[in-house]
C-alpha cells in the first residue's frame, strides 16, 4: 500500500533542482504533497517540476539566490502564499567548497556561511508564523561534517555545525508552539555537489574521511536514501521527534 503521509500538505523544498532536493521532491509528491520548489537553477527547477507533477497540481517553482538575503526572504514569503498554507519546510540548498584553511579568504568564508547557514535561519524566521498556524515542521539538511569536522572544508563544516545548533535551539524555543525542527546529517551521497572534485595541491589523502562500510553502499548513498529520512521527519510518523539529528551515512562516522 502506498504511504500518503503528505496528503493535503504543502512542502517547500530548497535546492530542489538536483540531487537530494530533487529526490525529496519526487518522494513527497508520491506521498501526496503539493510542492513549492526553490533553487537558483531555473532550468533544473522546471525539469524537476515536470517530473514531480503528480496530477494533483503542478509544483510552484521559485528561482532565488540563497547567497542574497533579500532574494531568500522574498522566496520564503512567496512560498507561504503559493498554495495558501505551508506545512513542511526542507532547508536543503547548499554548496561545498574545498580549500586549505589558510587559503580561505573572507569572501569565500562568508559565501559558504551565507548559503549553508544564514539563508536557512532567514527561511526559518520567515516561515515560523505560518508553521505555527499549520502545526508544521522544518527539516534541515546538515552533514556529518557538521558533527565530526572535515579536512579541507572548515568553512563548510562550521556552517553545518551551526545549522545543527540552530535546529536544536529552534526546536526548544518553538516547542510550546508545536513546531518541530529536525536535522539530517548525510554522509557521502552520490550527487553533483562532490562529483567534480579533483585532488587539491598538497592534499594529504590520509586526512580525507573514510568511506561507508555498509555492504552494497561503500561508494556512498543515493539521494533517495536521504529523501526517505526527509519524508519520515516531515511526516506525522515523527510527531514526537523534534531537535533530533538523523545520521544517514552507512557507518561512515561510527566505529
Ligand atoms: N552529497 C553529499 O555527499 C552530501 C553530504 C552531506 C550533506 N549534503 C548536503 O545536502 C544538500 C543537498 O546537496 P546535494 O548533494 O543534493 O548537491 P546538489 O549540488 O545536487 O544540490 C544542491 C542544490 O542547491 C542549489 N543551490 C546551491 N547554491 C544555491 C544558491 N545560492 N541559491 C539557491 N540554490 C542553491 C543547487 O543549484 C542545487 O540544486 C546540501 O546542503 C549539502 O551540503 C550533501
Amino acid at each position: 500500500m502506498q504511504c500518503m503521509r503528505f496528503e493535503g500538505k504543502t512542502a517547500l523544498i530548497t535546492g530542489a533542482a538536483s540531487g537530494i532536493g530533487r529526490a525529496a521532491a519526487m518522494r513527497l509528491s508520491e506521498e501526496g504533497a503539493r510542492l513549492v520548489l526553490a533553487d537558483r537553477d531555473a532550468a533544473g527547477l522546471q525539469d524537476v517540476a515536470r517530473a514531480a507533477d503528480s496530477g494533483r497540481g503542478a509544483p510552484h517553482i521559485i528561482q532565488y539566490d540563497a547567497a542574497d538575503a533579500g532574494s531568500t526572504a522574498s522566496m520564503a514569503a512567496e512560498a507561504i502564499t503559493a498554495f495558501g498554507r505551508l506545512d513542511c519546510v526542507v532547508c536543503n540548498a547548499g554548496i561545498y567548497r574545498r580549500a586549505h584553511f589558510a587559503d580561505i579568504g573572507a569572501d569565500e568564508w562568508n559565501t559558504v556561511l551565507q548559503v549553508n547557514l544564514t539563508s536557512h535561519a532567514r527561511i526559518a524566521q520567515s516561515t515560523v508564523p505560518e508553521l505555527k498556524k499549520t502545526g508544521g515542521n522544518l527539516v534541515a539538511i546538515a552533514s556529518t561534517a557538521g558533527l565530526d569536522g572535515i579536512a579541507y572544508a572548515a568553512h563548510y563544516a562550521a556552517a553545518k555545525a551551526g545549522l545543527i545548533a540552530l535546529i536544536k535551539s529552534l526546536a526548544v524555543e518553538y516547542a510550546p508552539d508545536g513546531i518541530r525542527f529536525n536535522a539530517i546529517c548525510p554522509g557521502r551521497v552520490r550527487t553533483a555537489i562532490t562529483a567534480d572534485l579533483a585532488p587539491m595541491e598538497n592534499q594529504n589523502d590520509t586526512l580525507i574521511v573514510r568511506p561507508p562500510r555498509l555492504a552494497g553502499h561503500t561508494q556512498g548513498g543515493q539521494p533517495e536514501d536521504i529523501a526517505a529520512g526527509i519524508a519520515y521527519l516531515g511526516s506525522i510518523d515523527a510527531q514526537y521527534v523534534s531537535g533530533s539529528v538523523l545520521v544517514i551515512d552507512g557507518t561512515q562516522t561510527v566505529g
